[in-house]
């Protein structure tokens, strides 16, 4: 964002407020910038934050209750890494599983919050943008999960966001997607931006994953949401 006194907005931002802040980040093309601002206006408040559950994602928990992932995974030796994680929920309850998990966010105040909620947590919450990773985080991942970050994108930058997610998982590791996704091409009223079906494509046509897994969860107001975990094919 251009202006710099969007860098400490007020607290307790009205609807219309994030709507500004976002809607002028993506005029400037700069589509991650709302949303620190939006996690210090929180101010520590998590009811604030539209998409805080205050515990992991409803379809994490039945990923990890219906895969053997005892079987699928080295733990506690298997490494996760956790994109644009928010709050934390979902990175602390992977985390339980036995994973040794890095989680980032492009918010150092997501990130400052996280460290704050679970002070003696074993995962290494970062300040990172999914656009700009580590170069040695590339194909380091034996689970990499990302849950509503893609949607929170725009189709501009739709392509790049799906490259960079799957860039970090290991030969052999798996990719776990939780989104919104939509029947047809057609652009959506976003945010959040469904997936497409060509856009779903690119997982496993450009990058060839292989989709392993999924499931369907019905959405009163928006088209389904997906739990999908894909693998990319290779020894571990
Ligand atoms: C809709 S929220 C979802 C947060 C969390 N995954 C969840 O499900 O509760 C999207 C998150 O992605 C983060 N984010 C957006 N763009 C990002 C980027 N380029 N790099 C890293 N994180 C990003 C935001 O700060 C925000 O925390």
């Amino acid at each position: 964002m251009t202006d710099p006194s969007d860098a400490h907005p007020p607290a307790h931002l009205s609807r219309d407020d994030i709507r500004r802040l976002r809607d002028r980040a993506l005029a400037d093309d700069h589509p991650a910038d709302w949303f620190d601002p939006l996690y210090v206006a929180a101010n520590g408040q998590s009811d604030q934050i539209p998409w805080a559950l205050e515990g992991a994602h409803p379809a994490l928990k039945s990923w990890i209750a219906e895969r053997s992932l005892a079987d699928i995974f080295h733990l506690p030796k298997a490494k996760a890494l956790v994109v644009g994680c928010g709050l934390g929920d979902d990175a602390e309850a992977i985390a339980q599983l036995g994973f040794q998990v890095t989680a980032f966010d492009v918010s150092p105040c997501a990130i400052g919050w996280c460290q704050e909620r679970f002070e003696t947590s074993r995962v290494n919450y970062c300040t990172a943008d999914l656009f700009h990773l580590d170069a040695a985080w590339s194909g380091r991942f034996d689970l990499v999960f990302e849950c509503r970050t893609l949607q929170a994108l725009p189709l501009s930058v739709r392509e790049q966001a799906i490259d960079a997610v799957v860039a970090p998982v290991a030969p052999g590791g798996r990719l776990v997607v939780v989104t919104h996704t939509r029947p047809t091409e057609d652009a959506p009223e976003g945010p959040p931006w469904p997936l497409s079906p060509a856009e779903l494509d690119r997982f496993t046509q450009h990058h060839a994953l292989t989709l392993t897994w999924e499931r369907e969860f019905a959405s009163l107001e928006m088209p389904p949401r997906r739990c999908l975990e894909f693998v990319r094919v290779g020894a571990s």
